[in-house]
């Protein structure tokens, strides 16, 4: 299901499957494309892979022209579409005839292009609309960070501070734009898991919820929506909580959370029931993880809770996304990796916690500890 977002009604985010369900479907996706690869030589099955960064980029301009916007009219021949995009008629067609080979847009039955499954996902203002995150991907400085992985590989240095000389965070806070459109992906990435968490945790024990570098708040949103009895806390870097503000309002959760500007390197609100944590750890290495966790300990009373929503990779995972998501960890920020259920235990017990549970949540899981 998915809904455009009107700005008049709180927008619904879609109904999640089951956790087992959708473990099954990713692994079953697996199995299928490793069957399909056998269908071809292994050298082509190889080169679809290698030329795999082609599709990153022209996602990224069909994002960045949207593309998927204007086609959510009605089918546009090529010449149409270059007027409505102000795109090369000519680079335009070769682009989107190579997203149609790829299963991205289609062609009518009169060669006009129109939006199919995939690509209406792209479009702006749907729920989860993967457009921002198309346009992050493919961004000037996330490329030329990867571009530099052979270094990285020698060193094991991350690649986004040697390339721009800051971290992703400064250049985010530097060049508004870009950080926008971070902040836009961040949102619907999290909007495609926000329902399972909600419903996978037992947020209505805790009173006060606080969400630690929690973005626009789009998990806090959909937890406030699920349990009527909480309030929030959204703790952030100043400018990401202004961009918070229309986001709380569009899910109708604004009176209910507090915005608190600060930095988890200095300190964290006092006064929550459950502090969570979606996708920061994974940012950073053990060091300043340390740090991190230290300072929301200080904060936190005896006896309260910490949620860690983050995807697990154990020394032999294979299941996506979490892999994928740790290379890009190492290229694209400042130290930060994808860790283990252990990896998590040994750092949530160096800096004042017991780890309780860890509750699987569809792809993602949340590690549960309280504070002692
Ligand atoms: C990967 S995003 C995750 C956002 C959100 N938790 C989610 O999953 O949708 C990382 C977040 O950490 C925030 N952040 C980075 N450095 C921070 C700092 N020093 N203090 C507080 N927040 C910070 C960023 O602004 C960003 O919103």
């Amino acid at each position: 299901m998915r809904l455009h977002c009107d700005g008049m009604s709180a927008k619904e985010l879609p109904t999640a499957p089951p956790t087992s369900i959708a473990r099954a479907g990713l692994r079953a996706y697996q199995l299928a494309l490793r069957a399909a690869e056998r269908a071809l030589p292994a050298e082509f099955a190889l080169l679809l892979k290698i030329a795999a960064f082609s599709t990153t980029q022209l996602l990224h301009v069909a994002a960045k022209f949207r593309v998927a916007d204007h086609l959510d009219a009605g089918p546009r021949t090529g010449a149409e579409l270059a007027v409505l995009t102000g795109a090369n008629e000519d680079a335009l067609y070769r682009a989107m005839r190579a997203l149609i080979s790829e299963g991205v847009f289609a062609f009518d039955e009169s060669g006009r292009f129109v939006n199919n499954r995939l690509s209406d996902t792209l479009r702006s203002g749907v729920i989860a609309s993967m457009r921002d995150t198309a346009d992050y991907f493919g961004s000037r400085s996330n490329v030329q960070a990867w571009a530099d992985i052979d270094e990285t590989m020698r060193t094991g240095e991350p690649g986004f501070n040697r390339v721009h000389g800051m971290s992703c965070w400064d250049w985010f806070s530097k060049h508004p734009d870009e950080g926008e459109v971070f902040a836009g992906a961040m949102t619907s990435l999290t909007e495609q898991s926000a329902k399972q968490i909600s419903t996978g945790y037992n947020f209505g024990q805790h009173g006060v919820v606080c969400d630690i570098a929690g973005g626009r708040g789009t998990l806090l949103s959909e937890v406030l929506r699920e349990h009527r009895s909480c309030r929030g806390m959204l703790f952030d870097a100043g400018y990401v909580l202004d961009l918070a503000a229309p986001y709380l309002r569009e899910r109708g959760v604004f009176d209910r959370v507090d915005r608190v500007a600060g930095s988890f390197f200095e300190s964290a609100p006092k006064g929550a029931d459950l502090y969570m944590m979606k996708d920061i750890l994974h940012d950073w290495d053990d060091e300043r993880s340390l740090t991190i966790l230290r300072n929301i300990r200080t904060a936190m009373r005896p006896g309260a809770h910490l949620l860690l929503a983050e995807f697990l990779v154990e020394d032999r995972t294979t299941l996506m996304p979490g892999p994928f998501i740790d290379v890009h960890m190492m290229m694209a920020t400042d130290g930060g990796r994808q860790r283990s259920e252990h990896e998590f235990g040994a750092l949530l017990t160096q800096t004042g916690f017991r780890p309780i549970k860890t509750h699987p949540c569809a792809a993602i899981s949340l590690v549960e500890a309280m504070a002692v």
